[in-house]
């Protein structure tokens, strides 16, 4: 069995960006700039907002965190976006999901500028990388086709199962590993609360991205030898004899699947820092857009 490292693979990816940070500064005077808005103080958001803005920190990005009340209106984060959008100083920047319930997610997206979307949540950078044309990929499924592709993971004519349907995660995922690229070529098949007989589909499956947020939801008996597991899964689980008064748990029970695999991410230390790693991709990727 080999560990998808994503502490290791996201910590050579940040030393490559800050190298073309350094680059992009001693040639052309230019520092990226990501900025990220945070409604409310759920725990988990804001570790993760936190993580985002050090990482910036430690490519050599300049960052800003918006940091706005949990009961903030529609309107007023509609106008901090329109601040932004039109902020020349800001390459890219990302609104913190989930959102509170009286704020509709959507109209939000949709109120980037999609050329500062660096989430590519945006219809205009969804449809695009649908069409498999030059865009944001989100950073949880780009993060995802770099650690395949860095482990060197064939995924041409293999089949792969992904586990839930989100926006974020599942769909995007789907679509991209079928694709011609190359990381994909995949014969993907797209499984949700409602698909039937899952553990018949997933004994077929070459590879398994498990994204449901389900802690131990695949067991070793759903499984053959030799898949390859993408473990997107983080849940919180309270635990006593942790200092944080928690652990965090995978949608995989790696334990017992881990013996199966050829490949497997942890949690945590798999998909996670990926996704920050992809996001500082994204906001250098918007950054040289506009030079
Ligand atoms: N919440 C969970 N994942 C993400 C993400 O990738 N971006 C944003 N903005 N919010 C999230």
């Amino acid at each position: 069995m080999i560990l998808l490292d994503g502490k290791k693979t996201s910590a050579d990816i940040k030393e490559e960006i800050a190298l073309e940070v350094a680059e992009l500064r001693r040639r052309k005077d230019i520092t990226p700039h990501l900025a990220a808005v945070i409604v409310g103080s759920d725990g988990a958001s804001i570790t993760y907002v936190n993580a985002k803005v050090k990482a910036c920190e430690r490519v050599g990005f300049e960052s800003s965190l918006i940091r706005l009340p949990e009961d903030t209106s529609e309107e007023e984060l509609l106008n901090e976006i329109s601040i932004l959008n039109v902020d020349n100083d800001i390459d890219g920047f990302i609104v913190q999901l989930p959102l509170p319930k009286h704020i509709d997610e959507q109209k939000i997206i949709m109120a980037i500028d999609p050329e500062k979307d660096v989430d590519g949540f945006h219809p205009t950078n969804v449809g695009k990388m649908a069409l498999n044309l030059p865009t944001f990929i989100s950073a949880t499924p780009f993060g995802i086709l770099e650690l395949l592709d860095r482990y060197n993971v064939e995924t041409s004519g293999k089949h792969v199962v992904v586990i839930g349907r989100s926006h974020i995660v599942g769909s995007p995922m789907s679509i991209l590993l079928a694709q011609k690229r190359k990381i994909g070529n995949a014969t993907v098949t797209l499984t949700h609360s409602r698909t039937k007989n899952l553990k018949e589909i997933t004994l077929q499956a070459d590879i398994i991205i498990a994204a449901i947020g389900i802690p131990e939801f695949l067991k070793a008996d759903m499984v053959k030898d030799e898949v390859t597991i993408i473990d997107v899964g983080i849940t919180r689980v309270p635990d006593s004899r942790k200092k944080s008064g928690y652990r965090l748990l995978g949608d995989v029970a790696f334990e017992e699947v881990s013996k199966k695999a050829a490949f497997i991410t942890p949690v945590p230390g798999g998909v996670g820092p990926m996704t920050i790693a992809m996001l500082l991709k994204n906001t250098l990727l918007a950054c040289k857009n506009k030079i």
